[in-house]
This record gives C-alpha cells, sequence and structure tokens, in this order.
C-alpha cells in the first residue's frame, strides 16, 4: 500500500534522530512538503537522499542517492553509490492493443492520475460523445529495482523494473540496464553488457561468502581505506571467526514510524 503524508514538525526530527540527511542542514523544502512511501520502507541510518522530492525507497547504512527519485519500491543494500540523475524506466504503454496511444486505456472524462499530476491535456473524445467505443485501464506490472550492497550506480542510468544488482556491481554512466547484474561485475553500455570484474572469481566468492557490509566496518581494527583486498578478506574473516565483531543492526526508519508521527 502507498502512502503521502506531509512533512511536519515530527517527522523532521524523525529524519534527524535516524541520522537520514536530505540535503545538507536537513531542508525539507525538496519534498514540496509531502512524503510519498509504500508499506515495506525501511531506511538505515547514516543515508544521504539529496533530490528524491519526497519518494523515499529503502536504503542500508551508508548508502545514497544523488537526485535520483527511484521508484518507491526500490531496495538498495548498504554502501551502495547511485549517482545523479539515475532513473526506472518510466511508464510503459500497451503493446498488444489496436494503439500504443493512451486513448485505449484512459477516459477523459473520468478521473485520470496523470491528468492531475502531469497536467496532460485530456487527449480522447470521451466517453459522452463516443458512439460505442470504451477504453479499458491498463497499468503494466512493475516489479521492484533490487540493488544490492557496495553496488556503484554511475551518472543517468536507467533500469529496467524488476532488473536486480548483485552485491558489488558497477554501472557506467549512462547505461540502460535491461537485465540483472552479477555480483562484483562492471556493466555499461545500452543495453548495459558485461565488460569486466572488479576481482578475480575466487576473491568474489570469498567476498561474498564474507559479507563484510553486515559488520560495523569501524571496527575493523586493522584494516585501513587502501588494504589489498586479500589481506582485508583474511582480516575480517578472522575477526568473525575470533567473535570479536557481530552483525550491525541498528533500527531503521520504517513507514509504520512514520506514519505515528504524521498529523
Ligand atoms: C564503468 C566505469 C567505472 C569503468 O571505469 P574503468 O575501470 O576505468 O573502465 P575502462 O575505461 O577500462 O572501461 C572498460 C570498458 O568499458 C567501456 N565503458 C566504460 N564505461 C562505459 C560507459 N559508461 N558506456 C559504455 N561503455 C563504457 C570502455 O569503453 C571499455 O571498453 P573496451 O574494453 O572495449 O575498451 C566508468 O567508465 C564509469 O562509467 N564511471 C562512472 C562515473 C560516474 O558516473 N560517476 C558519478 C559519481 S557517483
Amino acid at each position: 500500500m502507498e502512502h503521502r503524508i506531509q512533512v511536519n514538525y515530527a517527522i523532521k526530527e524523525l529524519f534527524r534522530k535516524h541520522k537520514i540527511f536530505v540535503q545538507g542542514n536537513q531542508q525539507f523544502d525538496q519534498f514540496g512538503g509531502e512524503l510519498h512511501f509504500e508499506d515495506m520502507l525501511r531506511i538505515e541510518p547514516y543515508v544521504e537522499l539529496i533530490g528524491t522530492y519526497g519518494q523515499l525507497f529503502s536504503l542500508g547504512t551508508s548508502s545514497y542517492s544523488n537526485f535520483s527519485a527511484l521508484p518507491i519500491d526500490t531496495v538498495i543494500g548498504r554502501f551502495t553509490s547511485i549517482g545523479h540523475g539515475v532513473s526506472a524506466f518510466p511508464m510503459a504503454h500497451a503493446l498488444d492493443r489496436f494503439s500504443t496511444s493512451p486513448i485505449t486505456v484512459f477516459d477523459d472524462t473520468v478521473y485520470s492520475p496523470s491528468h492531475d499530476r502531469f497536467g496532460i491535456a485530456p487527449l480522447s473524445i470521451g466517453s459522452e460523445e463516443s458512439k460505442g467505443f470504451r477504453p479499458t485501464f491498463w497499468a503494466p506490472e512493475n516489479p521492484p529495482i533490487v540493488i544490492g550492497n557496495d553496488v556503484w550506480i554511475g551518472d543517468g542510468v536507467i533500469i529496467k523494473h524488476g532488473v536486480h544488482i548483485g552485491d558489488g556491481a558497477v554501472v557506467g554512466l549512462h547505461s540502460i540496464v535491461t537485465h540483472d547484474v552479477a555480483p562484483y561485475t562492471i556493466v555499461a553500455g545500452s543495453p548495459a553488457i558485461v565488460r569486466k570484474k572488479r576481482f578475480p572469481d575466487e576473491i568474489i566468492k570469498r567476498l561474498e561468502e564474507l559479507s563484510w557490509w553486515q559488520y560495523p566496518y569501524w571496527e575493523f581494527d586493522g584494516v585501513n581505506g587502501n588494504t589489498s583486498i586479500e589481506a582485508f578478506i583474511d582480516r575480517v574473516e578472522k575477526l568473525v571467526l575470533e567473535g570479536k565483531i557481530s552483525p550491525y543492526r541498528p533500527e531503521p526508519l520504517t513507514a509504520q514510524i512514520l506514519l505515528e508521527a504524521a498529523d
């Protein structure tokens, strides 16, 4: 179920408390006073949501979205960077009807969400003047986009609905992603195709098994930003085995918490 609520003082405080940063010093102007989200919303702390115009989607710790308003059912893991102007495929038109025009879908005399939301002029003659023809509502099935942990999506990428982008993957700027992307794979182009892997296969296997993003990286004693990938895996595996680190489980901001704070 989708929700639309007005931003009030309590909601601004919730964003502060949950360490969710929206443009600079917590300016909500970009949201136009309204938040739009769905039941499954789950945002972990230390997240930046810049320029999403009130569309909230799920993100894990240390992930950010830079002027990329993805669909509200998008699920994004931790440590994932979403570049500028990343989007999902826009709404589809029916391909198997006598016309791809919206005249087969909407009746201009009845309410159409597109008239209200986008100010589109009615296209059809309307049922009052029609001599028999009736449009039939249609909406495409748009399964959610799922983006893993430690993914980097370059500027201007367009992603097809239902695509899963694996942990550690990279998508080159201005790519059109039409198929799932395997973990630690770099894809680019239109359509996006595999260009190379980030690491050799045996390292990728170890990284996937370790799934380091589930742990608090600030407790990776003996690891620096530039530790080699082999030494990184050896060290974090040891910390896990010795029980020196355990998974980080912060309290996320959820749809239910937001709804309770709404007027
Ligand atoms: C994907 C990317 C990270 C790869 O960088 P790289 O390791 O230096 O890769 P290379 O330049 O060696 O490219 C590998 C191949 O992919 C191709 N390629 C790279 N990016 C591409 C793109 N966006 N579209 C089409 N092809 C691309 C290269 O032409 C090359 O092909 P070749 O092997 O046939 O010569 C980089 O090209 C990119 O797109 N960066 C995103 C930058 C960005 O958007 N930043 C926003 C801030 S979040």
